[in-house]
C-alpha cells in the first residue's frame, strides 16, 4: 500500500504512432539504440513527461515479450487537463521523452480464471492480461464497451486472441454492457478485473466488492467529481499550517498552495504518488491504491482524490 520507491527514469524515443481507434493514438517507445528495456508485467504503467513538462501515467498495452519497445495508447479528451491533447497534437515521432517506470499497481493475482471488464481506453491494462492468460492457458473472458464501434480500441486483436471469449459492446447498437449478468455468470474462484471510467467502476465494485479495479479516467479526464461536496479543514502538522478545503477542490490542490513540492502525478487516485500519512481525523478514501478492505485501518491517504469524513484532517506534512 505504501508508495513505490522512485521508479527508474530514462529518455526514450517515440519510434512510431498509429491510430488504434477513433481518437485513440498508440505510441511505440524504444531506446534510441534499440536496446532492451526493463521487463514488465500486465497491469504496469509508465509515466511520460511531455514536452510541456506535464507528467502523465499510461498503462503499458503491448506485449511484455517485446523487450525492445513499450506501447501505450492515449485517448484524446478535448476538455481534459491537457496531457492527451498534447500527445495528439504534437509531432512526437522522432522525439525523446522522459519516461519513468514501469510500476505495477494492478497486477494479475493468482485465480482459477478471470473476468476482464473494460470501458473505452480502460482496455489498455487488460489487453496484456488477456495475452498473458492465454499464454498460461487459464480461463478468461473479456468485455469491452465503448460509445460506438469506432471507439473499440484493439477489438480485432482481442477477437483474434480470444474468439468468443471476447464480448464487444458498442453502446449505440447494444446499449450499456450488462455488468451484473457478466459478474453473476463468472464461476466461483474467478477474479474480476475492471478498468474504465468512474461510473463503470463504481457499478462493478458495488456488484462485486472484491473486484480489482484501476480507475482510468479517459486520457487525462476529470476526477474531481468525487470531491464535489462538503468543506473541511486540513492541518499540516509538521509545517504548522492550516487551510480550508472547499467543496469542489482537492486536498492536493490546497496543500500545493502551501507546500509546492508535495509529490503527485495522476491526480486520479491510482498512481500512489501523493500518498500521505494521516495523523488525526477520518479520511474518506476515494482512491484505488488502498484496497477497500484496508480502508478502515489505513494510516495514509491519496490526497489527490480522497477527502475527509471529519471536520478537521491532520496530515504528516
Ligand atoms: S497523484 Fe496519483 S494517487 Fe494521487
Amino acid at each position: 500500500m505504501s508508495s513505490d520507491p522512485s521508479p527508474r527514469t530514462e529518455r526514450l524515443l517515440v519510434r512510431q504512432a498509429r491510430w488504434v481507434a477513433h481518437e485513440v493514438l498508440e505510441l511505440r517507445l524504444t531506446r534510441s539504440d534499440g536496446g532492451e528495456l526493463p521487463p514488465w508485467e500486465p497491469g504496469a504503467h509508465i509515466e511520460l513527461t511531455l514536452p510541456s513538462g506535464l507528467r502523465r501515467p499510461y498503462s503499458l498495452c503491448g506485449n511484455p515479450a517485446d523487450t525492445r519497445a513499450w506501447t501505450i495508447a492515449v485517448h484524446r479528451v478535448p476538455d481534459g487537463r491537457g496531457g492527451s491533447r498534447e500527445i495528439h497534437e504534437t509531432a512526437l515521432v522522432g522525439r525523446e521523452l522522459e519516461v519513468a517506470g514501469p510500476v505495477n499497481r494492478f497486477p494479475l493475482l493468482p485465480a482459477e480464471g478471470y473476468l476482464l471488464l473494460a470501458g473505452g481506453i480502460g482496455i489498455t491494462p487488460l489487453l496484456p492480461m488477456a495475452r498473458e492468460l492465454t499464454m498460461r492457458g487459464l480461463p478468461w473472458r473479456l468485455l469491452l464497451g465503448a460509445r460506438d464501434r469506432s471507439r473499440l480500441a484493439y477489438a480485432d486483436d482481442l477477437v483474434e486472441l480470444g474468439g468468443d471469449r471476447v464480448l464487444l459492446v458498442p453502446q449505440d447498437e447494444s446499449g450499456l454492457p450488462d455488468l451484473a449478468a457478466e459478474i453473476a455468470a463468472a464461476p466461483p474462484g474467478h477474479a474480476v478485473y475492471a478498468c474504465g471510467p468512474t461510473p463503470m467502476l463504481d457499478a462493478v465494485t458495488s456488484l462485486c466488492p472484491t473486484a480489482y479495479t484501476e480507475r482510468f479516467a479517459p486520457g487525462d479526464g476529470n476526477t474531481q467529481v468525487a470531491g464535489a461536496e462538503g468543506e473541511f479543514d486540513v492541518v499540516l502538522s509538521r509545517s504548522g499550517l492550516r487551510a480550508t478545503v472547499p467543496a469542489g477542490r482537492s486536498v492536493l490542490d490546497v496543500v500545493r498552495e502551501l507546500l509546492p513540492t508535495v509529490p503527485y502525478s495522476c491526480e486520479e487516485g491510482y498512481c500512489g504518488s501523493c500518498e500521505t500519512p494521516v495523523t488525526a481525523g477520518v479520511p474518506d478514501h476515494r482512491d484505488t491504491v488502498i484496497d477497500p478492505s484496508e480502508r478502515a485501518t489505513a494510516t495514509t491517504m491519496m490526497i489527490c482524490v480522497s477527502r475527509s469524513a471529519s471536520a478537521v484532517l491532520e496530515l504528516d506534512l
